[in-house]
């Protein structure tokens, strides 16, 4: 029988290692392998949650590193491994005006939140069979274009729409596969985020979302079946108010809320 394994990428804080310390109550695989940068905050990971049951194996990659996939590609085609789940959650934002952000800032942003993840959805799904899951992480900024956090937002709202497209060619497009796509779209979360997105909003509120609840609705709504996932009820109000209401609306909100 094939090694079954989950994918996690950004898996050395917030997010990522709570999705790789949760996924065994939902999901069961053989080996979680993790994916970094940091290697000593993935090997503390590996020895707080390897189990008899499931194995480690950590991968300190950059993912803003087109040969990161070349090494992912070929250890997945060394062996007959079988893709059970794939979470892309890497990310990264700058929270400043375009001028004031540097170029390799808004190209890294991209290269992580986009080419990454397009990347290693393309190099997962052929390793793939039913059921099998993908998480991709946007984010709640994906619904709007928010001045401040535009490469952040419009890269969020690439990964929304790719990750739709991608669940309905799947449902809809004549494929076999039975793949579960979800896009998750969190508000502000408790993480390392925002000590790197800002230069002057550095601190975590205590308002902020709890990173193992984000996680643990958006296993359920994987598992439901669902294609967007949004913890809370204030973001999903504001999910629902910023559907609704007319851009030139939203437009006049952002340059409000927005002035200097
Ligand atoms: N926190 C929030 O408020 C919030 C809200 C909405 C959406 N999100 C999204 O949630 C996801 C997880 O973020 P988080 O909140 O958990 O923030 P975080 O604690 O800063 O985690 C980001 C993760 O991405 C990894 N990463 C960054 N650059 C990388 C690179 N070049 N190559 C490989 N890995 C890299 C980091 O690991 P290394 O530094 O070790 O590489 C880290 O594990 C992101 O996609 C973010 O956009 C966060």
């Amino acid at each position: 029988m094939k090694k079954q394994i989950a994918i996690i990428t950004g898996a050395s804080s917030g997010l990522g290692s709570d999705y790789a310390r949760e996924l065994n109550h939902y999901i069961e695989v053989d080996e979680i392998w993790i994916i970094a940068r940091r290697e000593d905050l993935l090997l503390k990971l590996k020895s707080e949650i390897e189990s008899q049951k499931c194995k480690i194996k950590i991968l300190p990659l950059n993912l803003t590193d087109r040969t990161s996939f070349t090494v992912i590609k070929d250890l997945l085609d060394a062996q007959d491994f079988e893709v059970k789940i794939l979470i892309n959650n890497a990310g990264l934002g700058k929270f400043a005006n375009i001028e004031e952000i540097s170029l390799l800032d808004h190209q890294q942003m991209i290269d992580l939140n986009i080419t990454a993840l397009v990347s290693l959805t393309k190099i997962c799904l052929p390793k793939m069979s039913a059921p099998g899951y993908i998480i991709q992480v946007s984010s709640i900024a994906s619904l709007i274009p928010f001045p401040r956090f535009a490469t952040y937002s419009a890269t969020k709202t690439f990964v929304k729409y790719w990750s739709q497209a991608l669940a309905n060619e799947i449902k809809f497009g004549g494929s076999n596969k039975q793949i579960s796509v979800l896009a998750v779209c969190p508000g502000p979360v408790a993480t390392e985020f925002f000590e790197i997105a800002s230069t002057y909003q550095k601190r975590v509120h205590k308002n902020f979302a709890s990173p193992k609840d984000v996680v643990r609705k958006s296993y359920d709504d994987l598992l439901k079946n669902k294609n967007i996932s949004i913890y809370g009820l204030p973001m999903n109000l504001f999910a629902i108010i910023y559907k609704w209401l007319p851009s030139a609306m939203i437009n006049w909100i952002l340059r409000l809320t927005n002035r200097t």
